[in-house]
């Protein structure tokens, strides 16, 4: 098993001085390679859980293991290490760098994983082939369409190979056409690689696509359904 999420959530404290459960996962589990649909509305706390499990917010309460390994007490210098060399991550924002061109802001991904440059530089360069996008490596993100930058944002994720990718709700912004390219774009290349993928949506038409998935609702995994 890769990753076991036991019993996690994160509670906030309102302005009213209320403290809320805003993401609450009892049970999730996924194998190696897996890929794993995660659903509910607006709000939920899919983008929440997304980042607990990514090390990027710490639980209020609950265990998340990844390959046996408990990673949600981690001291904060040694979880950095682990996300760059196991974590690929497409945001809901795309968090692409303004001021660094497409490629630079693959190669950037690379780098902080420690990875060998040349190697990368290859790498990207069939990556951005593959997604159609290599005659604008040099190309500013506020220059490409939302769709392009979510390929870029997709390229991004994958340089390093991730034992595990997370995906939120990458296909939101797109029309439909793009939306199955960038869907399957993801899941081949997750396949290719043995990743594991974990993708948020609250688009019916994308759970059509996936053999199984874990709906949060209120905050909390309430279904595990099969098409
Ligand atoms: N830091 C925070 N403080 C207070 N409320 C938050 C915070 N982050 C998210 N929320 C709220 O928690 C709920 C879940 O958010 P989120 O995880 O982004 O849901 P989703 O990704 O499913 O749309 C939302 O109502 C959101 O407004
Ligand atoms: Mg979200």
């Amino acid at each position: 098993m890769l990753l076991e999420i036991k019993n996690v959530f994160k509670k906030v404290t309102e302005p009213s001085g209320e403290v809320i459960t805003i993401s609450h996962a009892d049970n999730l589990t996924l194998d190696a390679g897996g890929q794993m649909l995660l659903t509910g509305s607006s709000g939920s706390g899919k983008t929440t859980l997304l980042h607990m499990i990514a090390g990027l917010l710490s639980p209020s309460g609950g265990e998340i293991y990844f390959n046996g390994k408990r990673i949600d007490n981690m001291p904060e210098r040694e979880r950095d290490l682990w996300r760059a060399r196991n974590i690929g991550y497409v945001f809901q924002k795309l968090n692409l760098i303004e001021a660094l061109t497409a490629e630079e802001n693959i190669l950037l991904a690379g780098y902080f994983a420690g990875g060998d440059m040349a190697e990368l530089k290859r790498r990207a360069h069939d990556l951005l082939e593959r997604v159609g996008l290599a005659g604008k490596k040099d190309v500013l993100p506020g220059k490409l369409s939302i769709g392009e930058q979510q390929r870029v944002a997709v390229v991004r994720a994958v340089i390093n190979k991730p034992v595990l990718l997370l995906a939120d709700e990458p296909t939101a912004s797109l029309d439909a056409e793009n939306s199955r390219i960038v869907l399957g774009l993801l899941r081949g290349l997750c396949s290719e690689n043995g990743t594991a993928l974990i993708l948020s949506t609250h688009d019916e038409g994308v759970k059509q696509q996936f053999d199984e998935w874990f709906d949060i609702k209120g905050g909390r995994f309430l279904s595990h359904g099969h098409n």
